[in-house]
C-alpha cells in the first residue's frame, strides 16, 4: 500500500489530516523540506521554469526530471516523492508512457508519477496503476495544455467546464490514483470534489477545502519575485537576502576585506623563506 509517514493518502483523508506537498528539485531543497517534516515531495516540470528559466514546462525533458528526482532522493530518503511526467512522455504512445514511468521509478528513485489530464489520460493511468506504479492525478489548469489554454487561467468557471471537471475526477478516482493535484479552480468547485471523493484533492489556487495544499518551492520562499499570482503565499523574501549577501561578498573582495586570517590557512612551518624558495624553483 501507497505508504508516507505510516499513512496511505487515503488514511490520510480518512483521519482529517491534511497533507502537506513542496517542490523541491535538488538535494539541499529536498534536505530543507524534509527535516521540516512535510508531508511529500513534488519533483515538478515547474523545474522548467524555476531552474531552467523558461516561460512554461513544455520544453522539460524526461533526462531533466530524472536528473532532478535522483539530486532530491539523495537529499530526501526518507519522504515520499513524486515525478512529474514531462509534456509528451505519455499519452503519445503506451508503450513509450510505461517505460518513462517506469524510469522514473526504477533509475530515479521516484515512488509514484503525476500525470496532467483527467479523462484523456485515463487509459496509460489505468495501465500504471496496473503495473503498481502510483499515480496522482492532475486537473484544472494542467501547465502543459497552455498552449491551448493560451495562458494561465483560472479553469472550471461555467457550468460546463464544471461538469467536465467532476468527471474527470470521478474517472480518475475510479480508475485508482492515489490523490488529485486540483490547480487553480473556484474554491467551492474544488471544495465540492473534495468532499465527495474518497481520495485526497491536493491545491494549488483552488481554496482551503483541498485535502492538502502543494506550492512551488521558490515561490513559497520568494526566491521568484516576477510571478505573483493571487495564490502564493510567500513565507520568506530569499531572493533579497541572498542579493544582499551577494552584495556583500562583492564589496568585500573588492575592499578586500575578505578573506581574512579567519580564512586562511597557514604553511606548517612558519619560518621558510618562501621567496628564496620560489626564486630557486623558477632559476631550475
Ligand atoms: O510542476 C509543478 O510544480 C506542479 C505543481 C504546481 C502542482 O505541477
Amino acid at each position: 500500500m501507497l505508504k508516507f509517514n505510516n499513512l496511505s493518502f487515503k488514511e490520510y483523508k480518512q483521519q482529517g489530516k491534511k497533507i502537506s506537498m513542496l517542490t523541491a528539485y535538488d538535494y539541499y531543497s529536498a534536505s530543507f523540506v524534509e527535516k521540516a517534516g512535510v508531508d511529500t515531495i513534488l519533483v515538478g516540470d515547474s523545474l522548467g521554469m524555476v531552474i531552467q528559466g523558461f516561460d512554461t514546462t513544455v520544453g522539460v525533458k524526461l533526462e531533466d526530471i530524472i536528473y532532478h528526482t535522483k539530486c532530491v532522493r539523495n537529499g530526501a530518503k526518507n519522504t515520499f516523492i513524486i515525478a512529474d511526467m514531462p509534456f509528451l512522455t505519455y499519452n503519445v504512445s503506451m508503450e513509450e508512457s510505461l517505460k518513462n514511468a517506469g524510469r522514473l521509478i526504477q533509475e530515479a528513485g521516484a515512488d509514484a508519477v503525476k500525470l496532467e489530464g483527467g479523462i484523456r489520460s485515463l487509459e496509460v493511468i489505468k495501465k500504471l496503476i496496473d503495473l503498481q506504479i502510483p499515480v496522482i492525478g492532475h486537473i484544472g489548469l494542467t501547465p502543459q495544455s497552455i498552449n491551448l489554454f493560451g495562458g494561465f487561467k483560472v479553469q472550471a468557471k461555467v457550468e460546463e467546464d464544471i461538469k467536465n471537471l467532476f468527471e474527470d475526477a470521478l474517472a480518475l478516482e475510479e480508475a485508482g490514483v492515489s490523490a488529485i493535484v486540483l490547480e487553480c479552480v473556484p474554491k467551492n468547485v474544488a471544495a465540492i470534489i473534495s468532499s465527495k471523493l474518497s481520495i485526497p484533492t491536493i491545491g494549488i489556487g483552488a481554496g482551503s477545502g483541498c485535502d492538502g495544499q502543494v506550492l512551488v518551492y521558490h515561490d513559497m520562499l520568494g526566491i521568484t519575485t516576477e510571478f505573483n499570482p493571487k495564490f502564493v503565499k510567500r513565507y520568506s523574501s530569499l531572493a533579497d537576502n541572498i542579493v544582499s549577501a551577494i552584495k556583500s561578498f562583492d564589496l568585500e573582495v573588492k575592499n578586500a576585506s575578505f578573506p581574512t586570517d579567519s580564512h586562511s590557512f597557514n604553511s606548517e612551518n612558519k619560518n621558510l623563506d618562501l621567496e628564496k624558495i620560489f626564486y630557486e624553483v623558477k632559476e631550475n
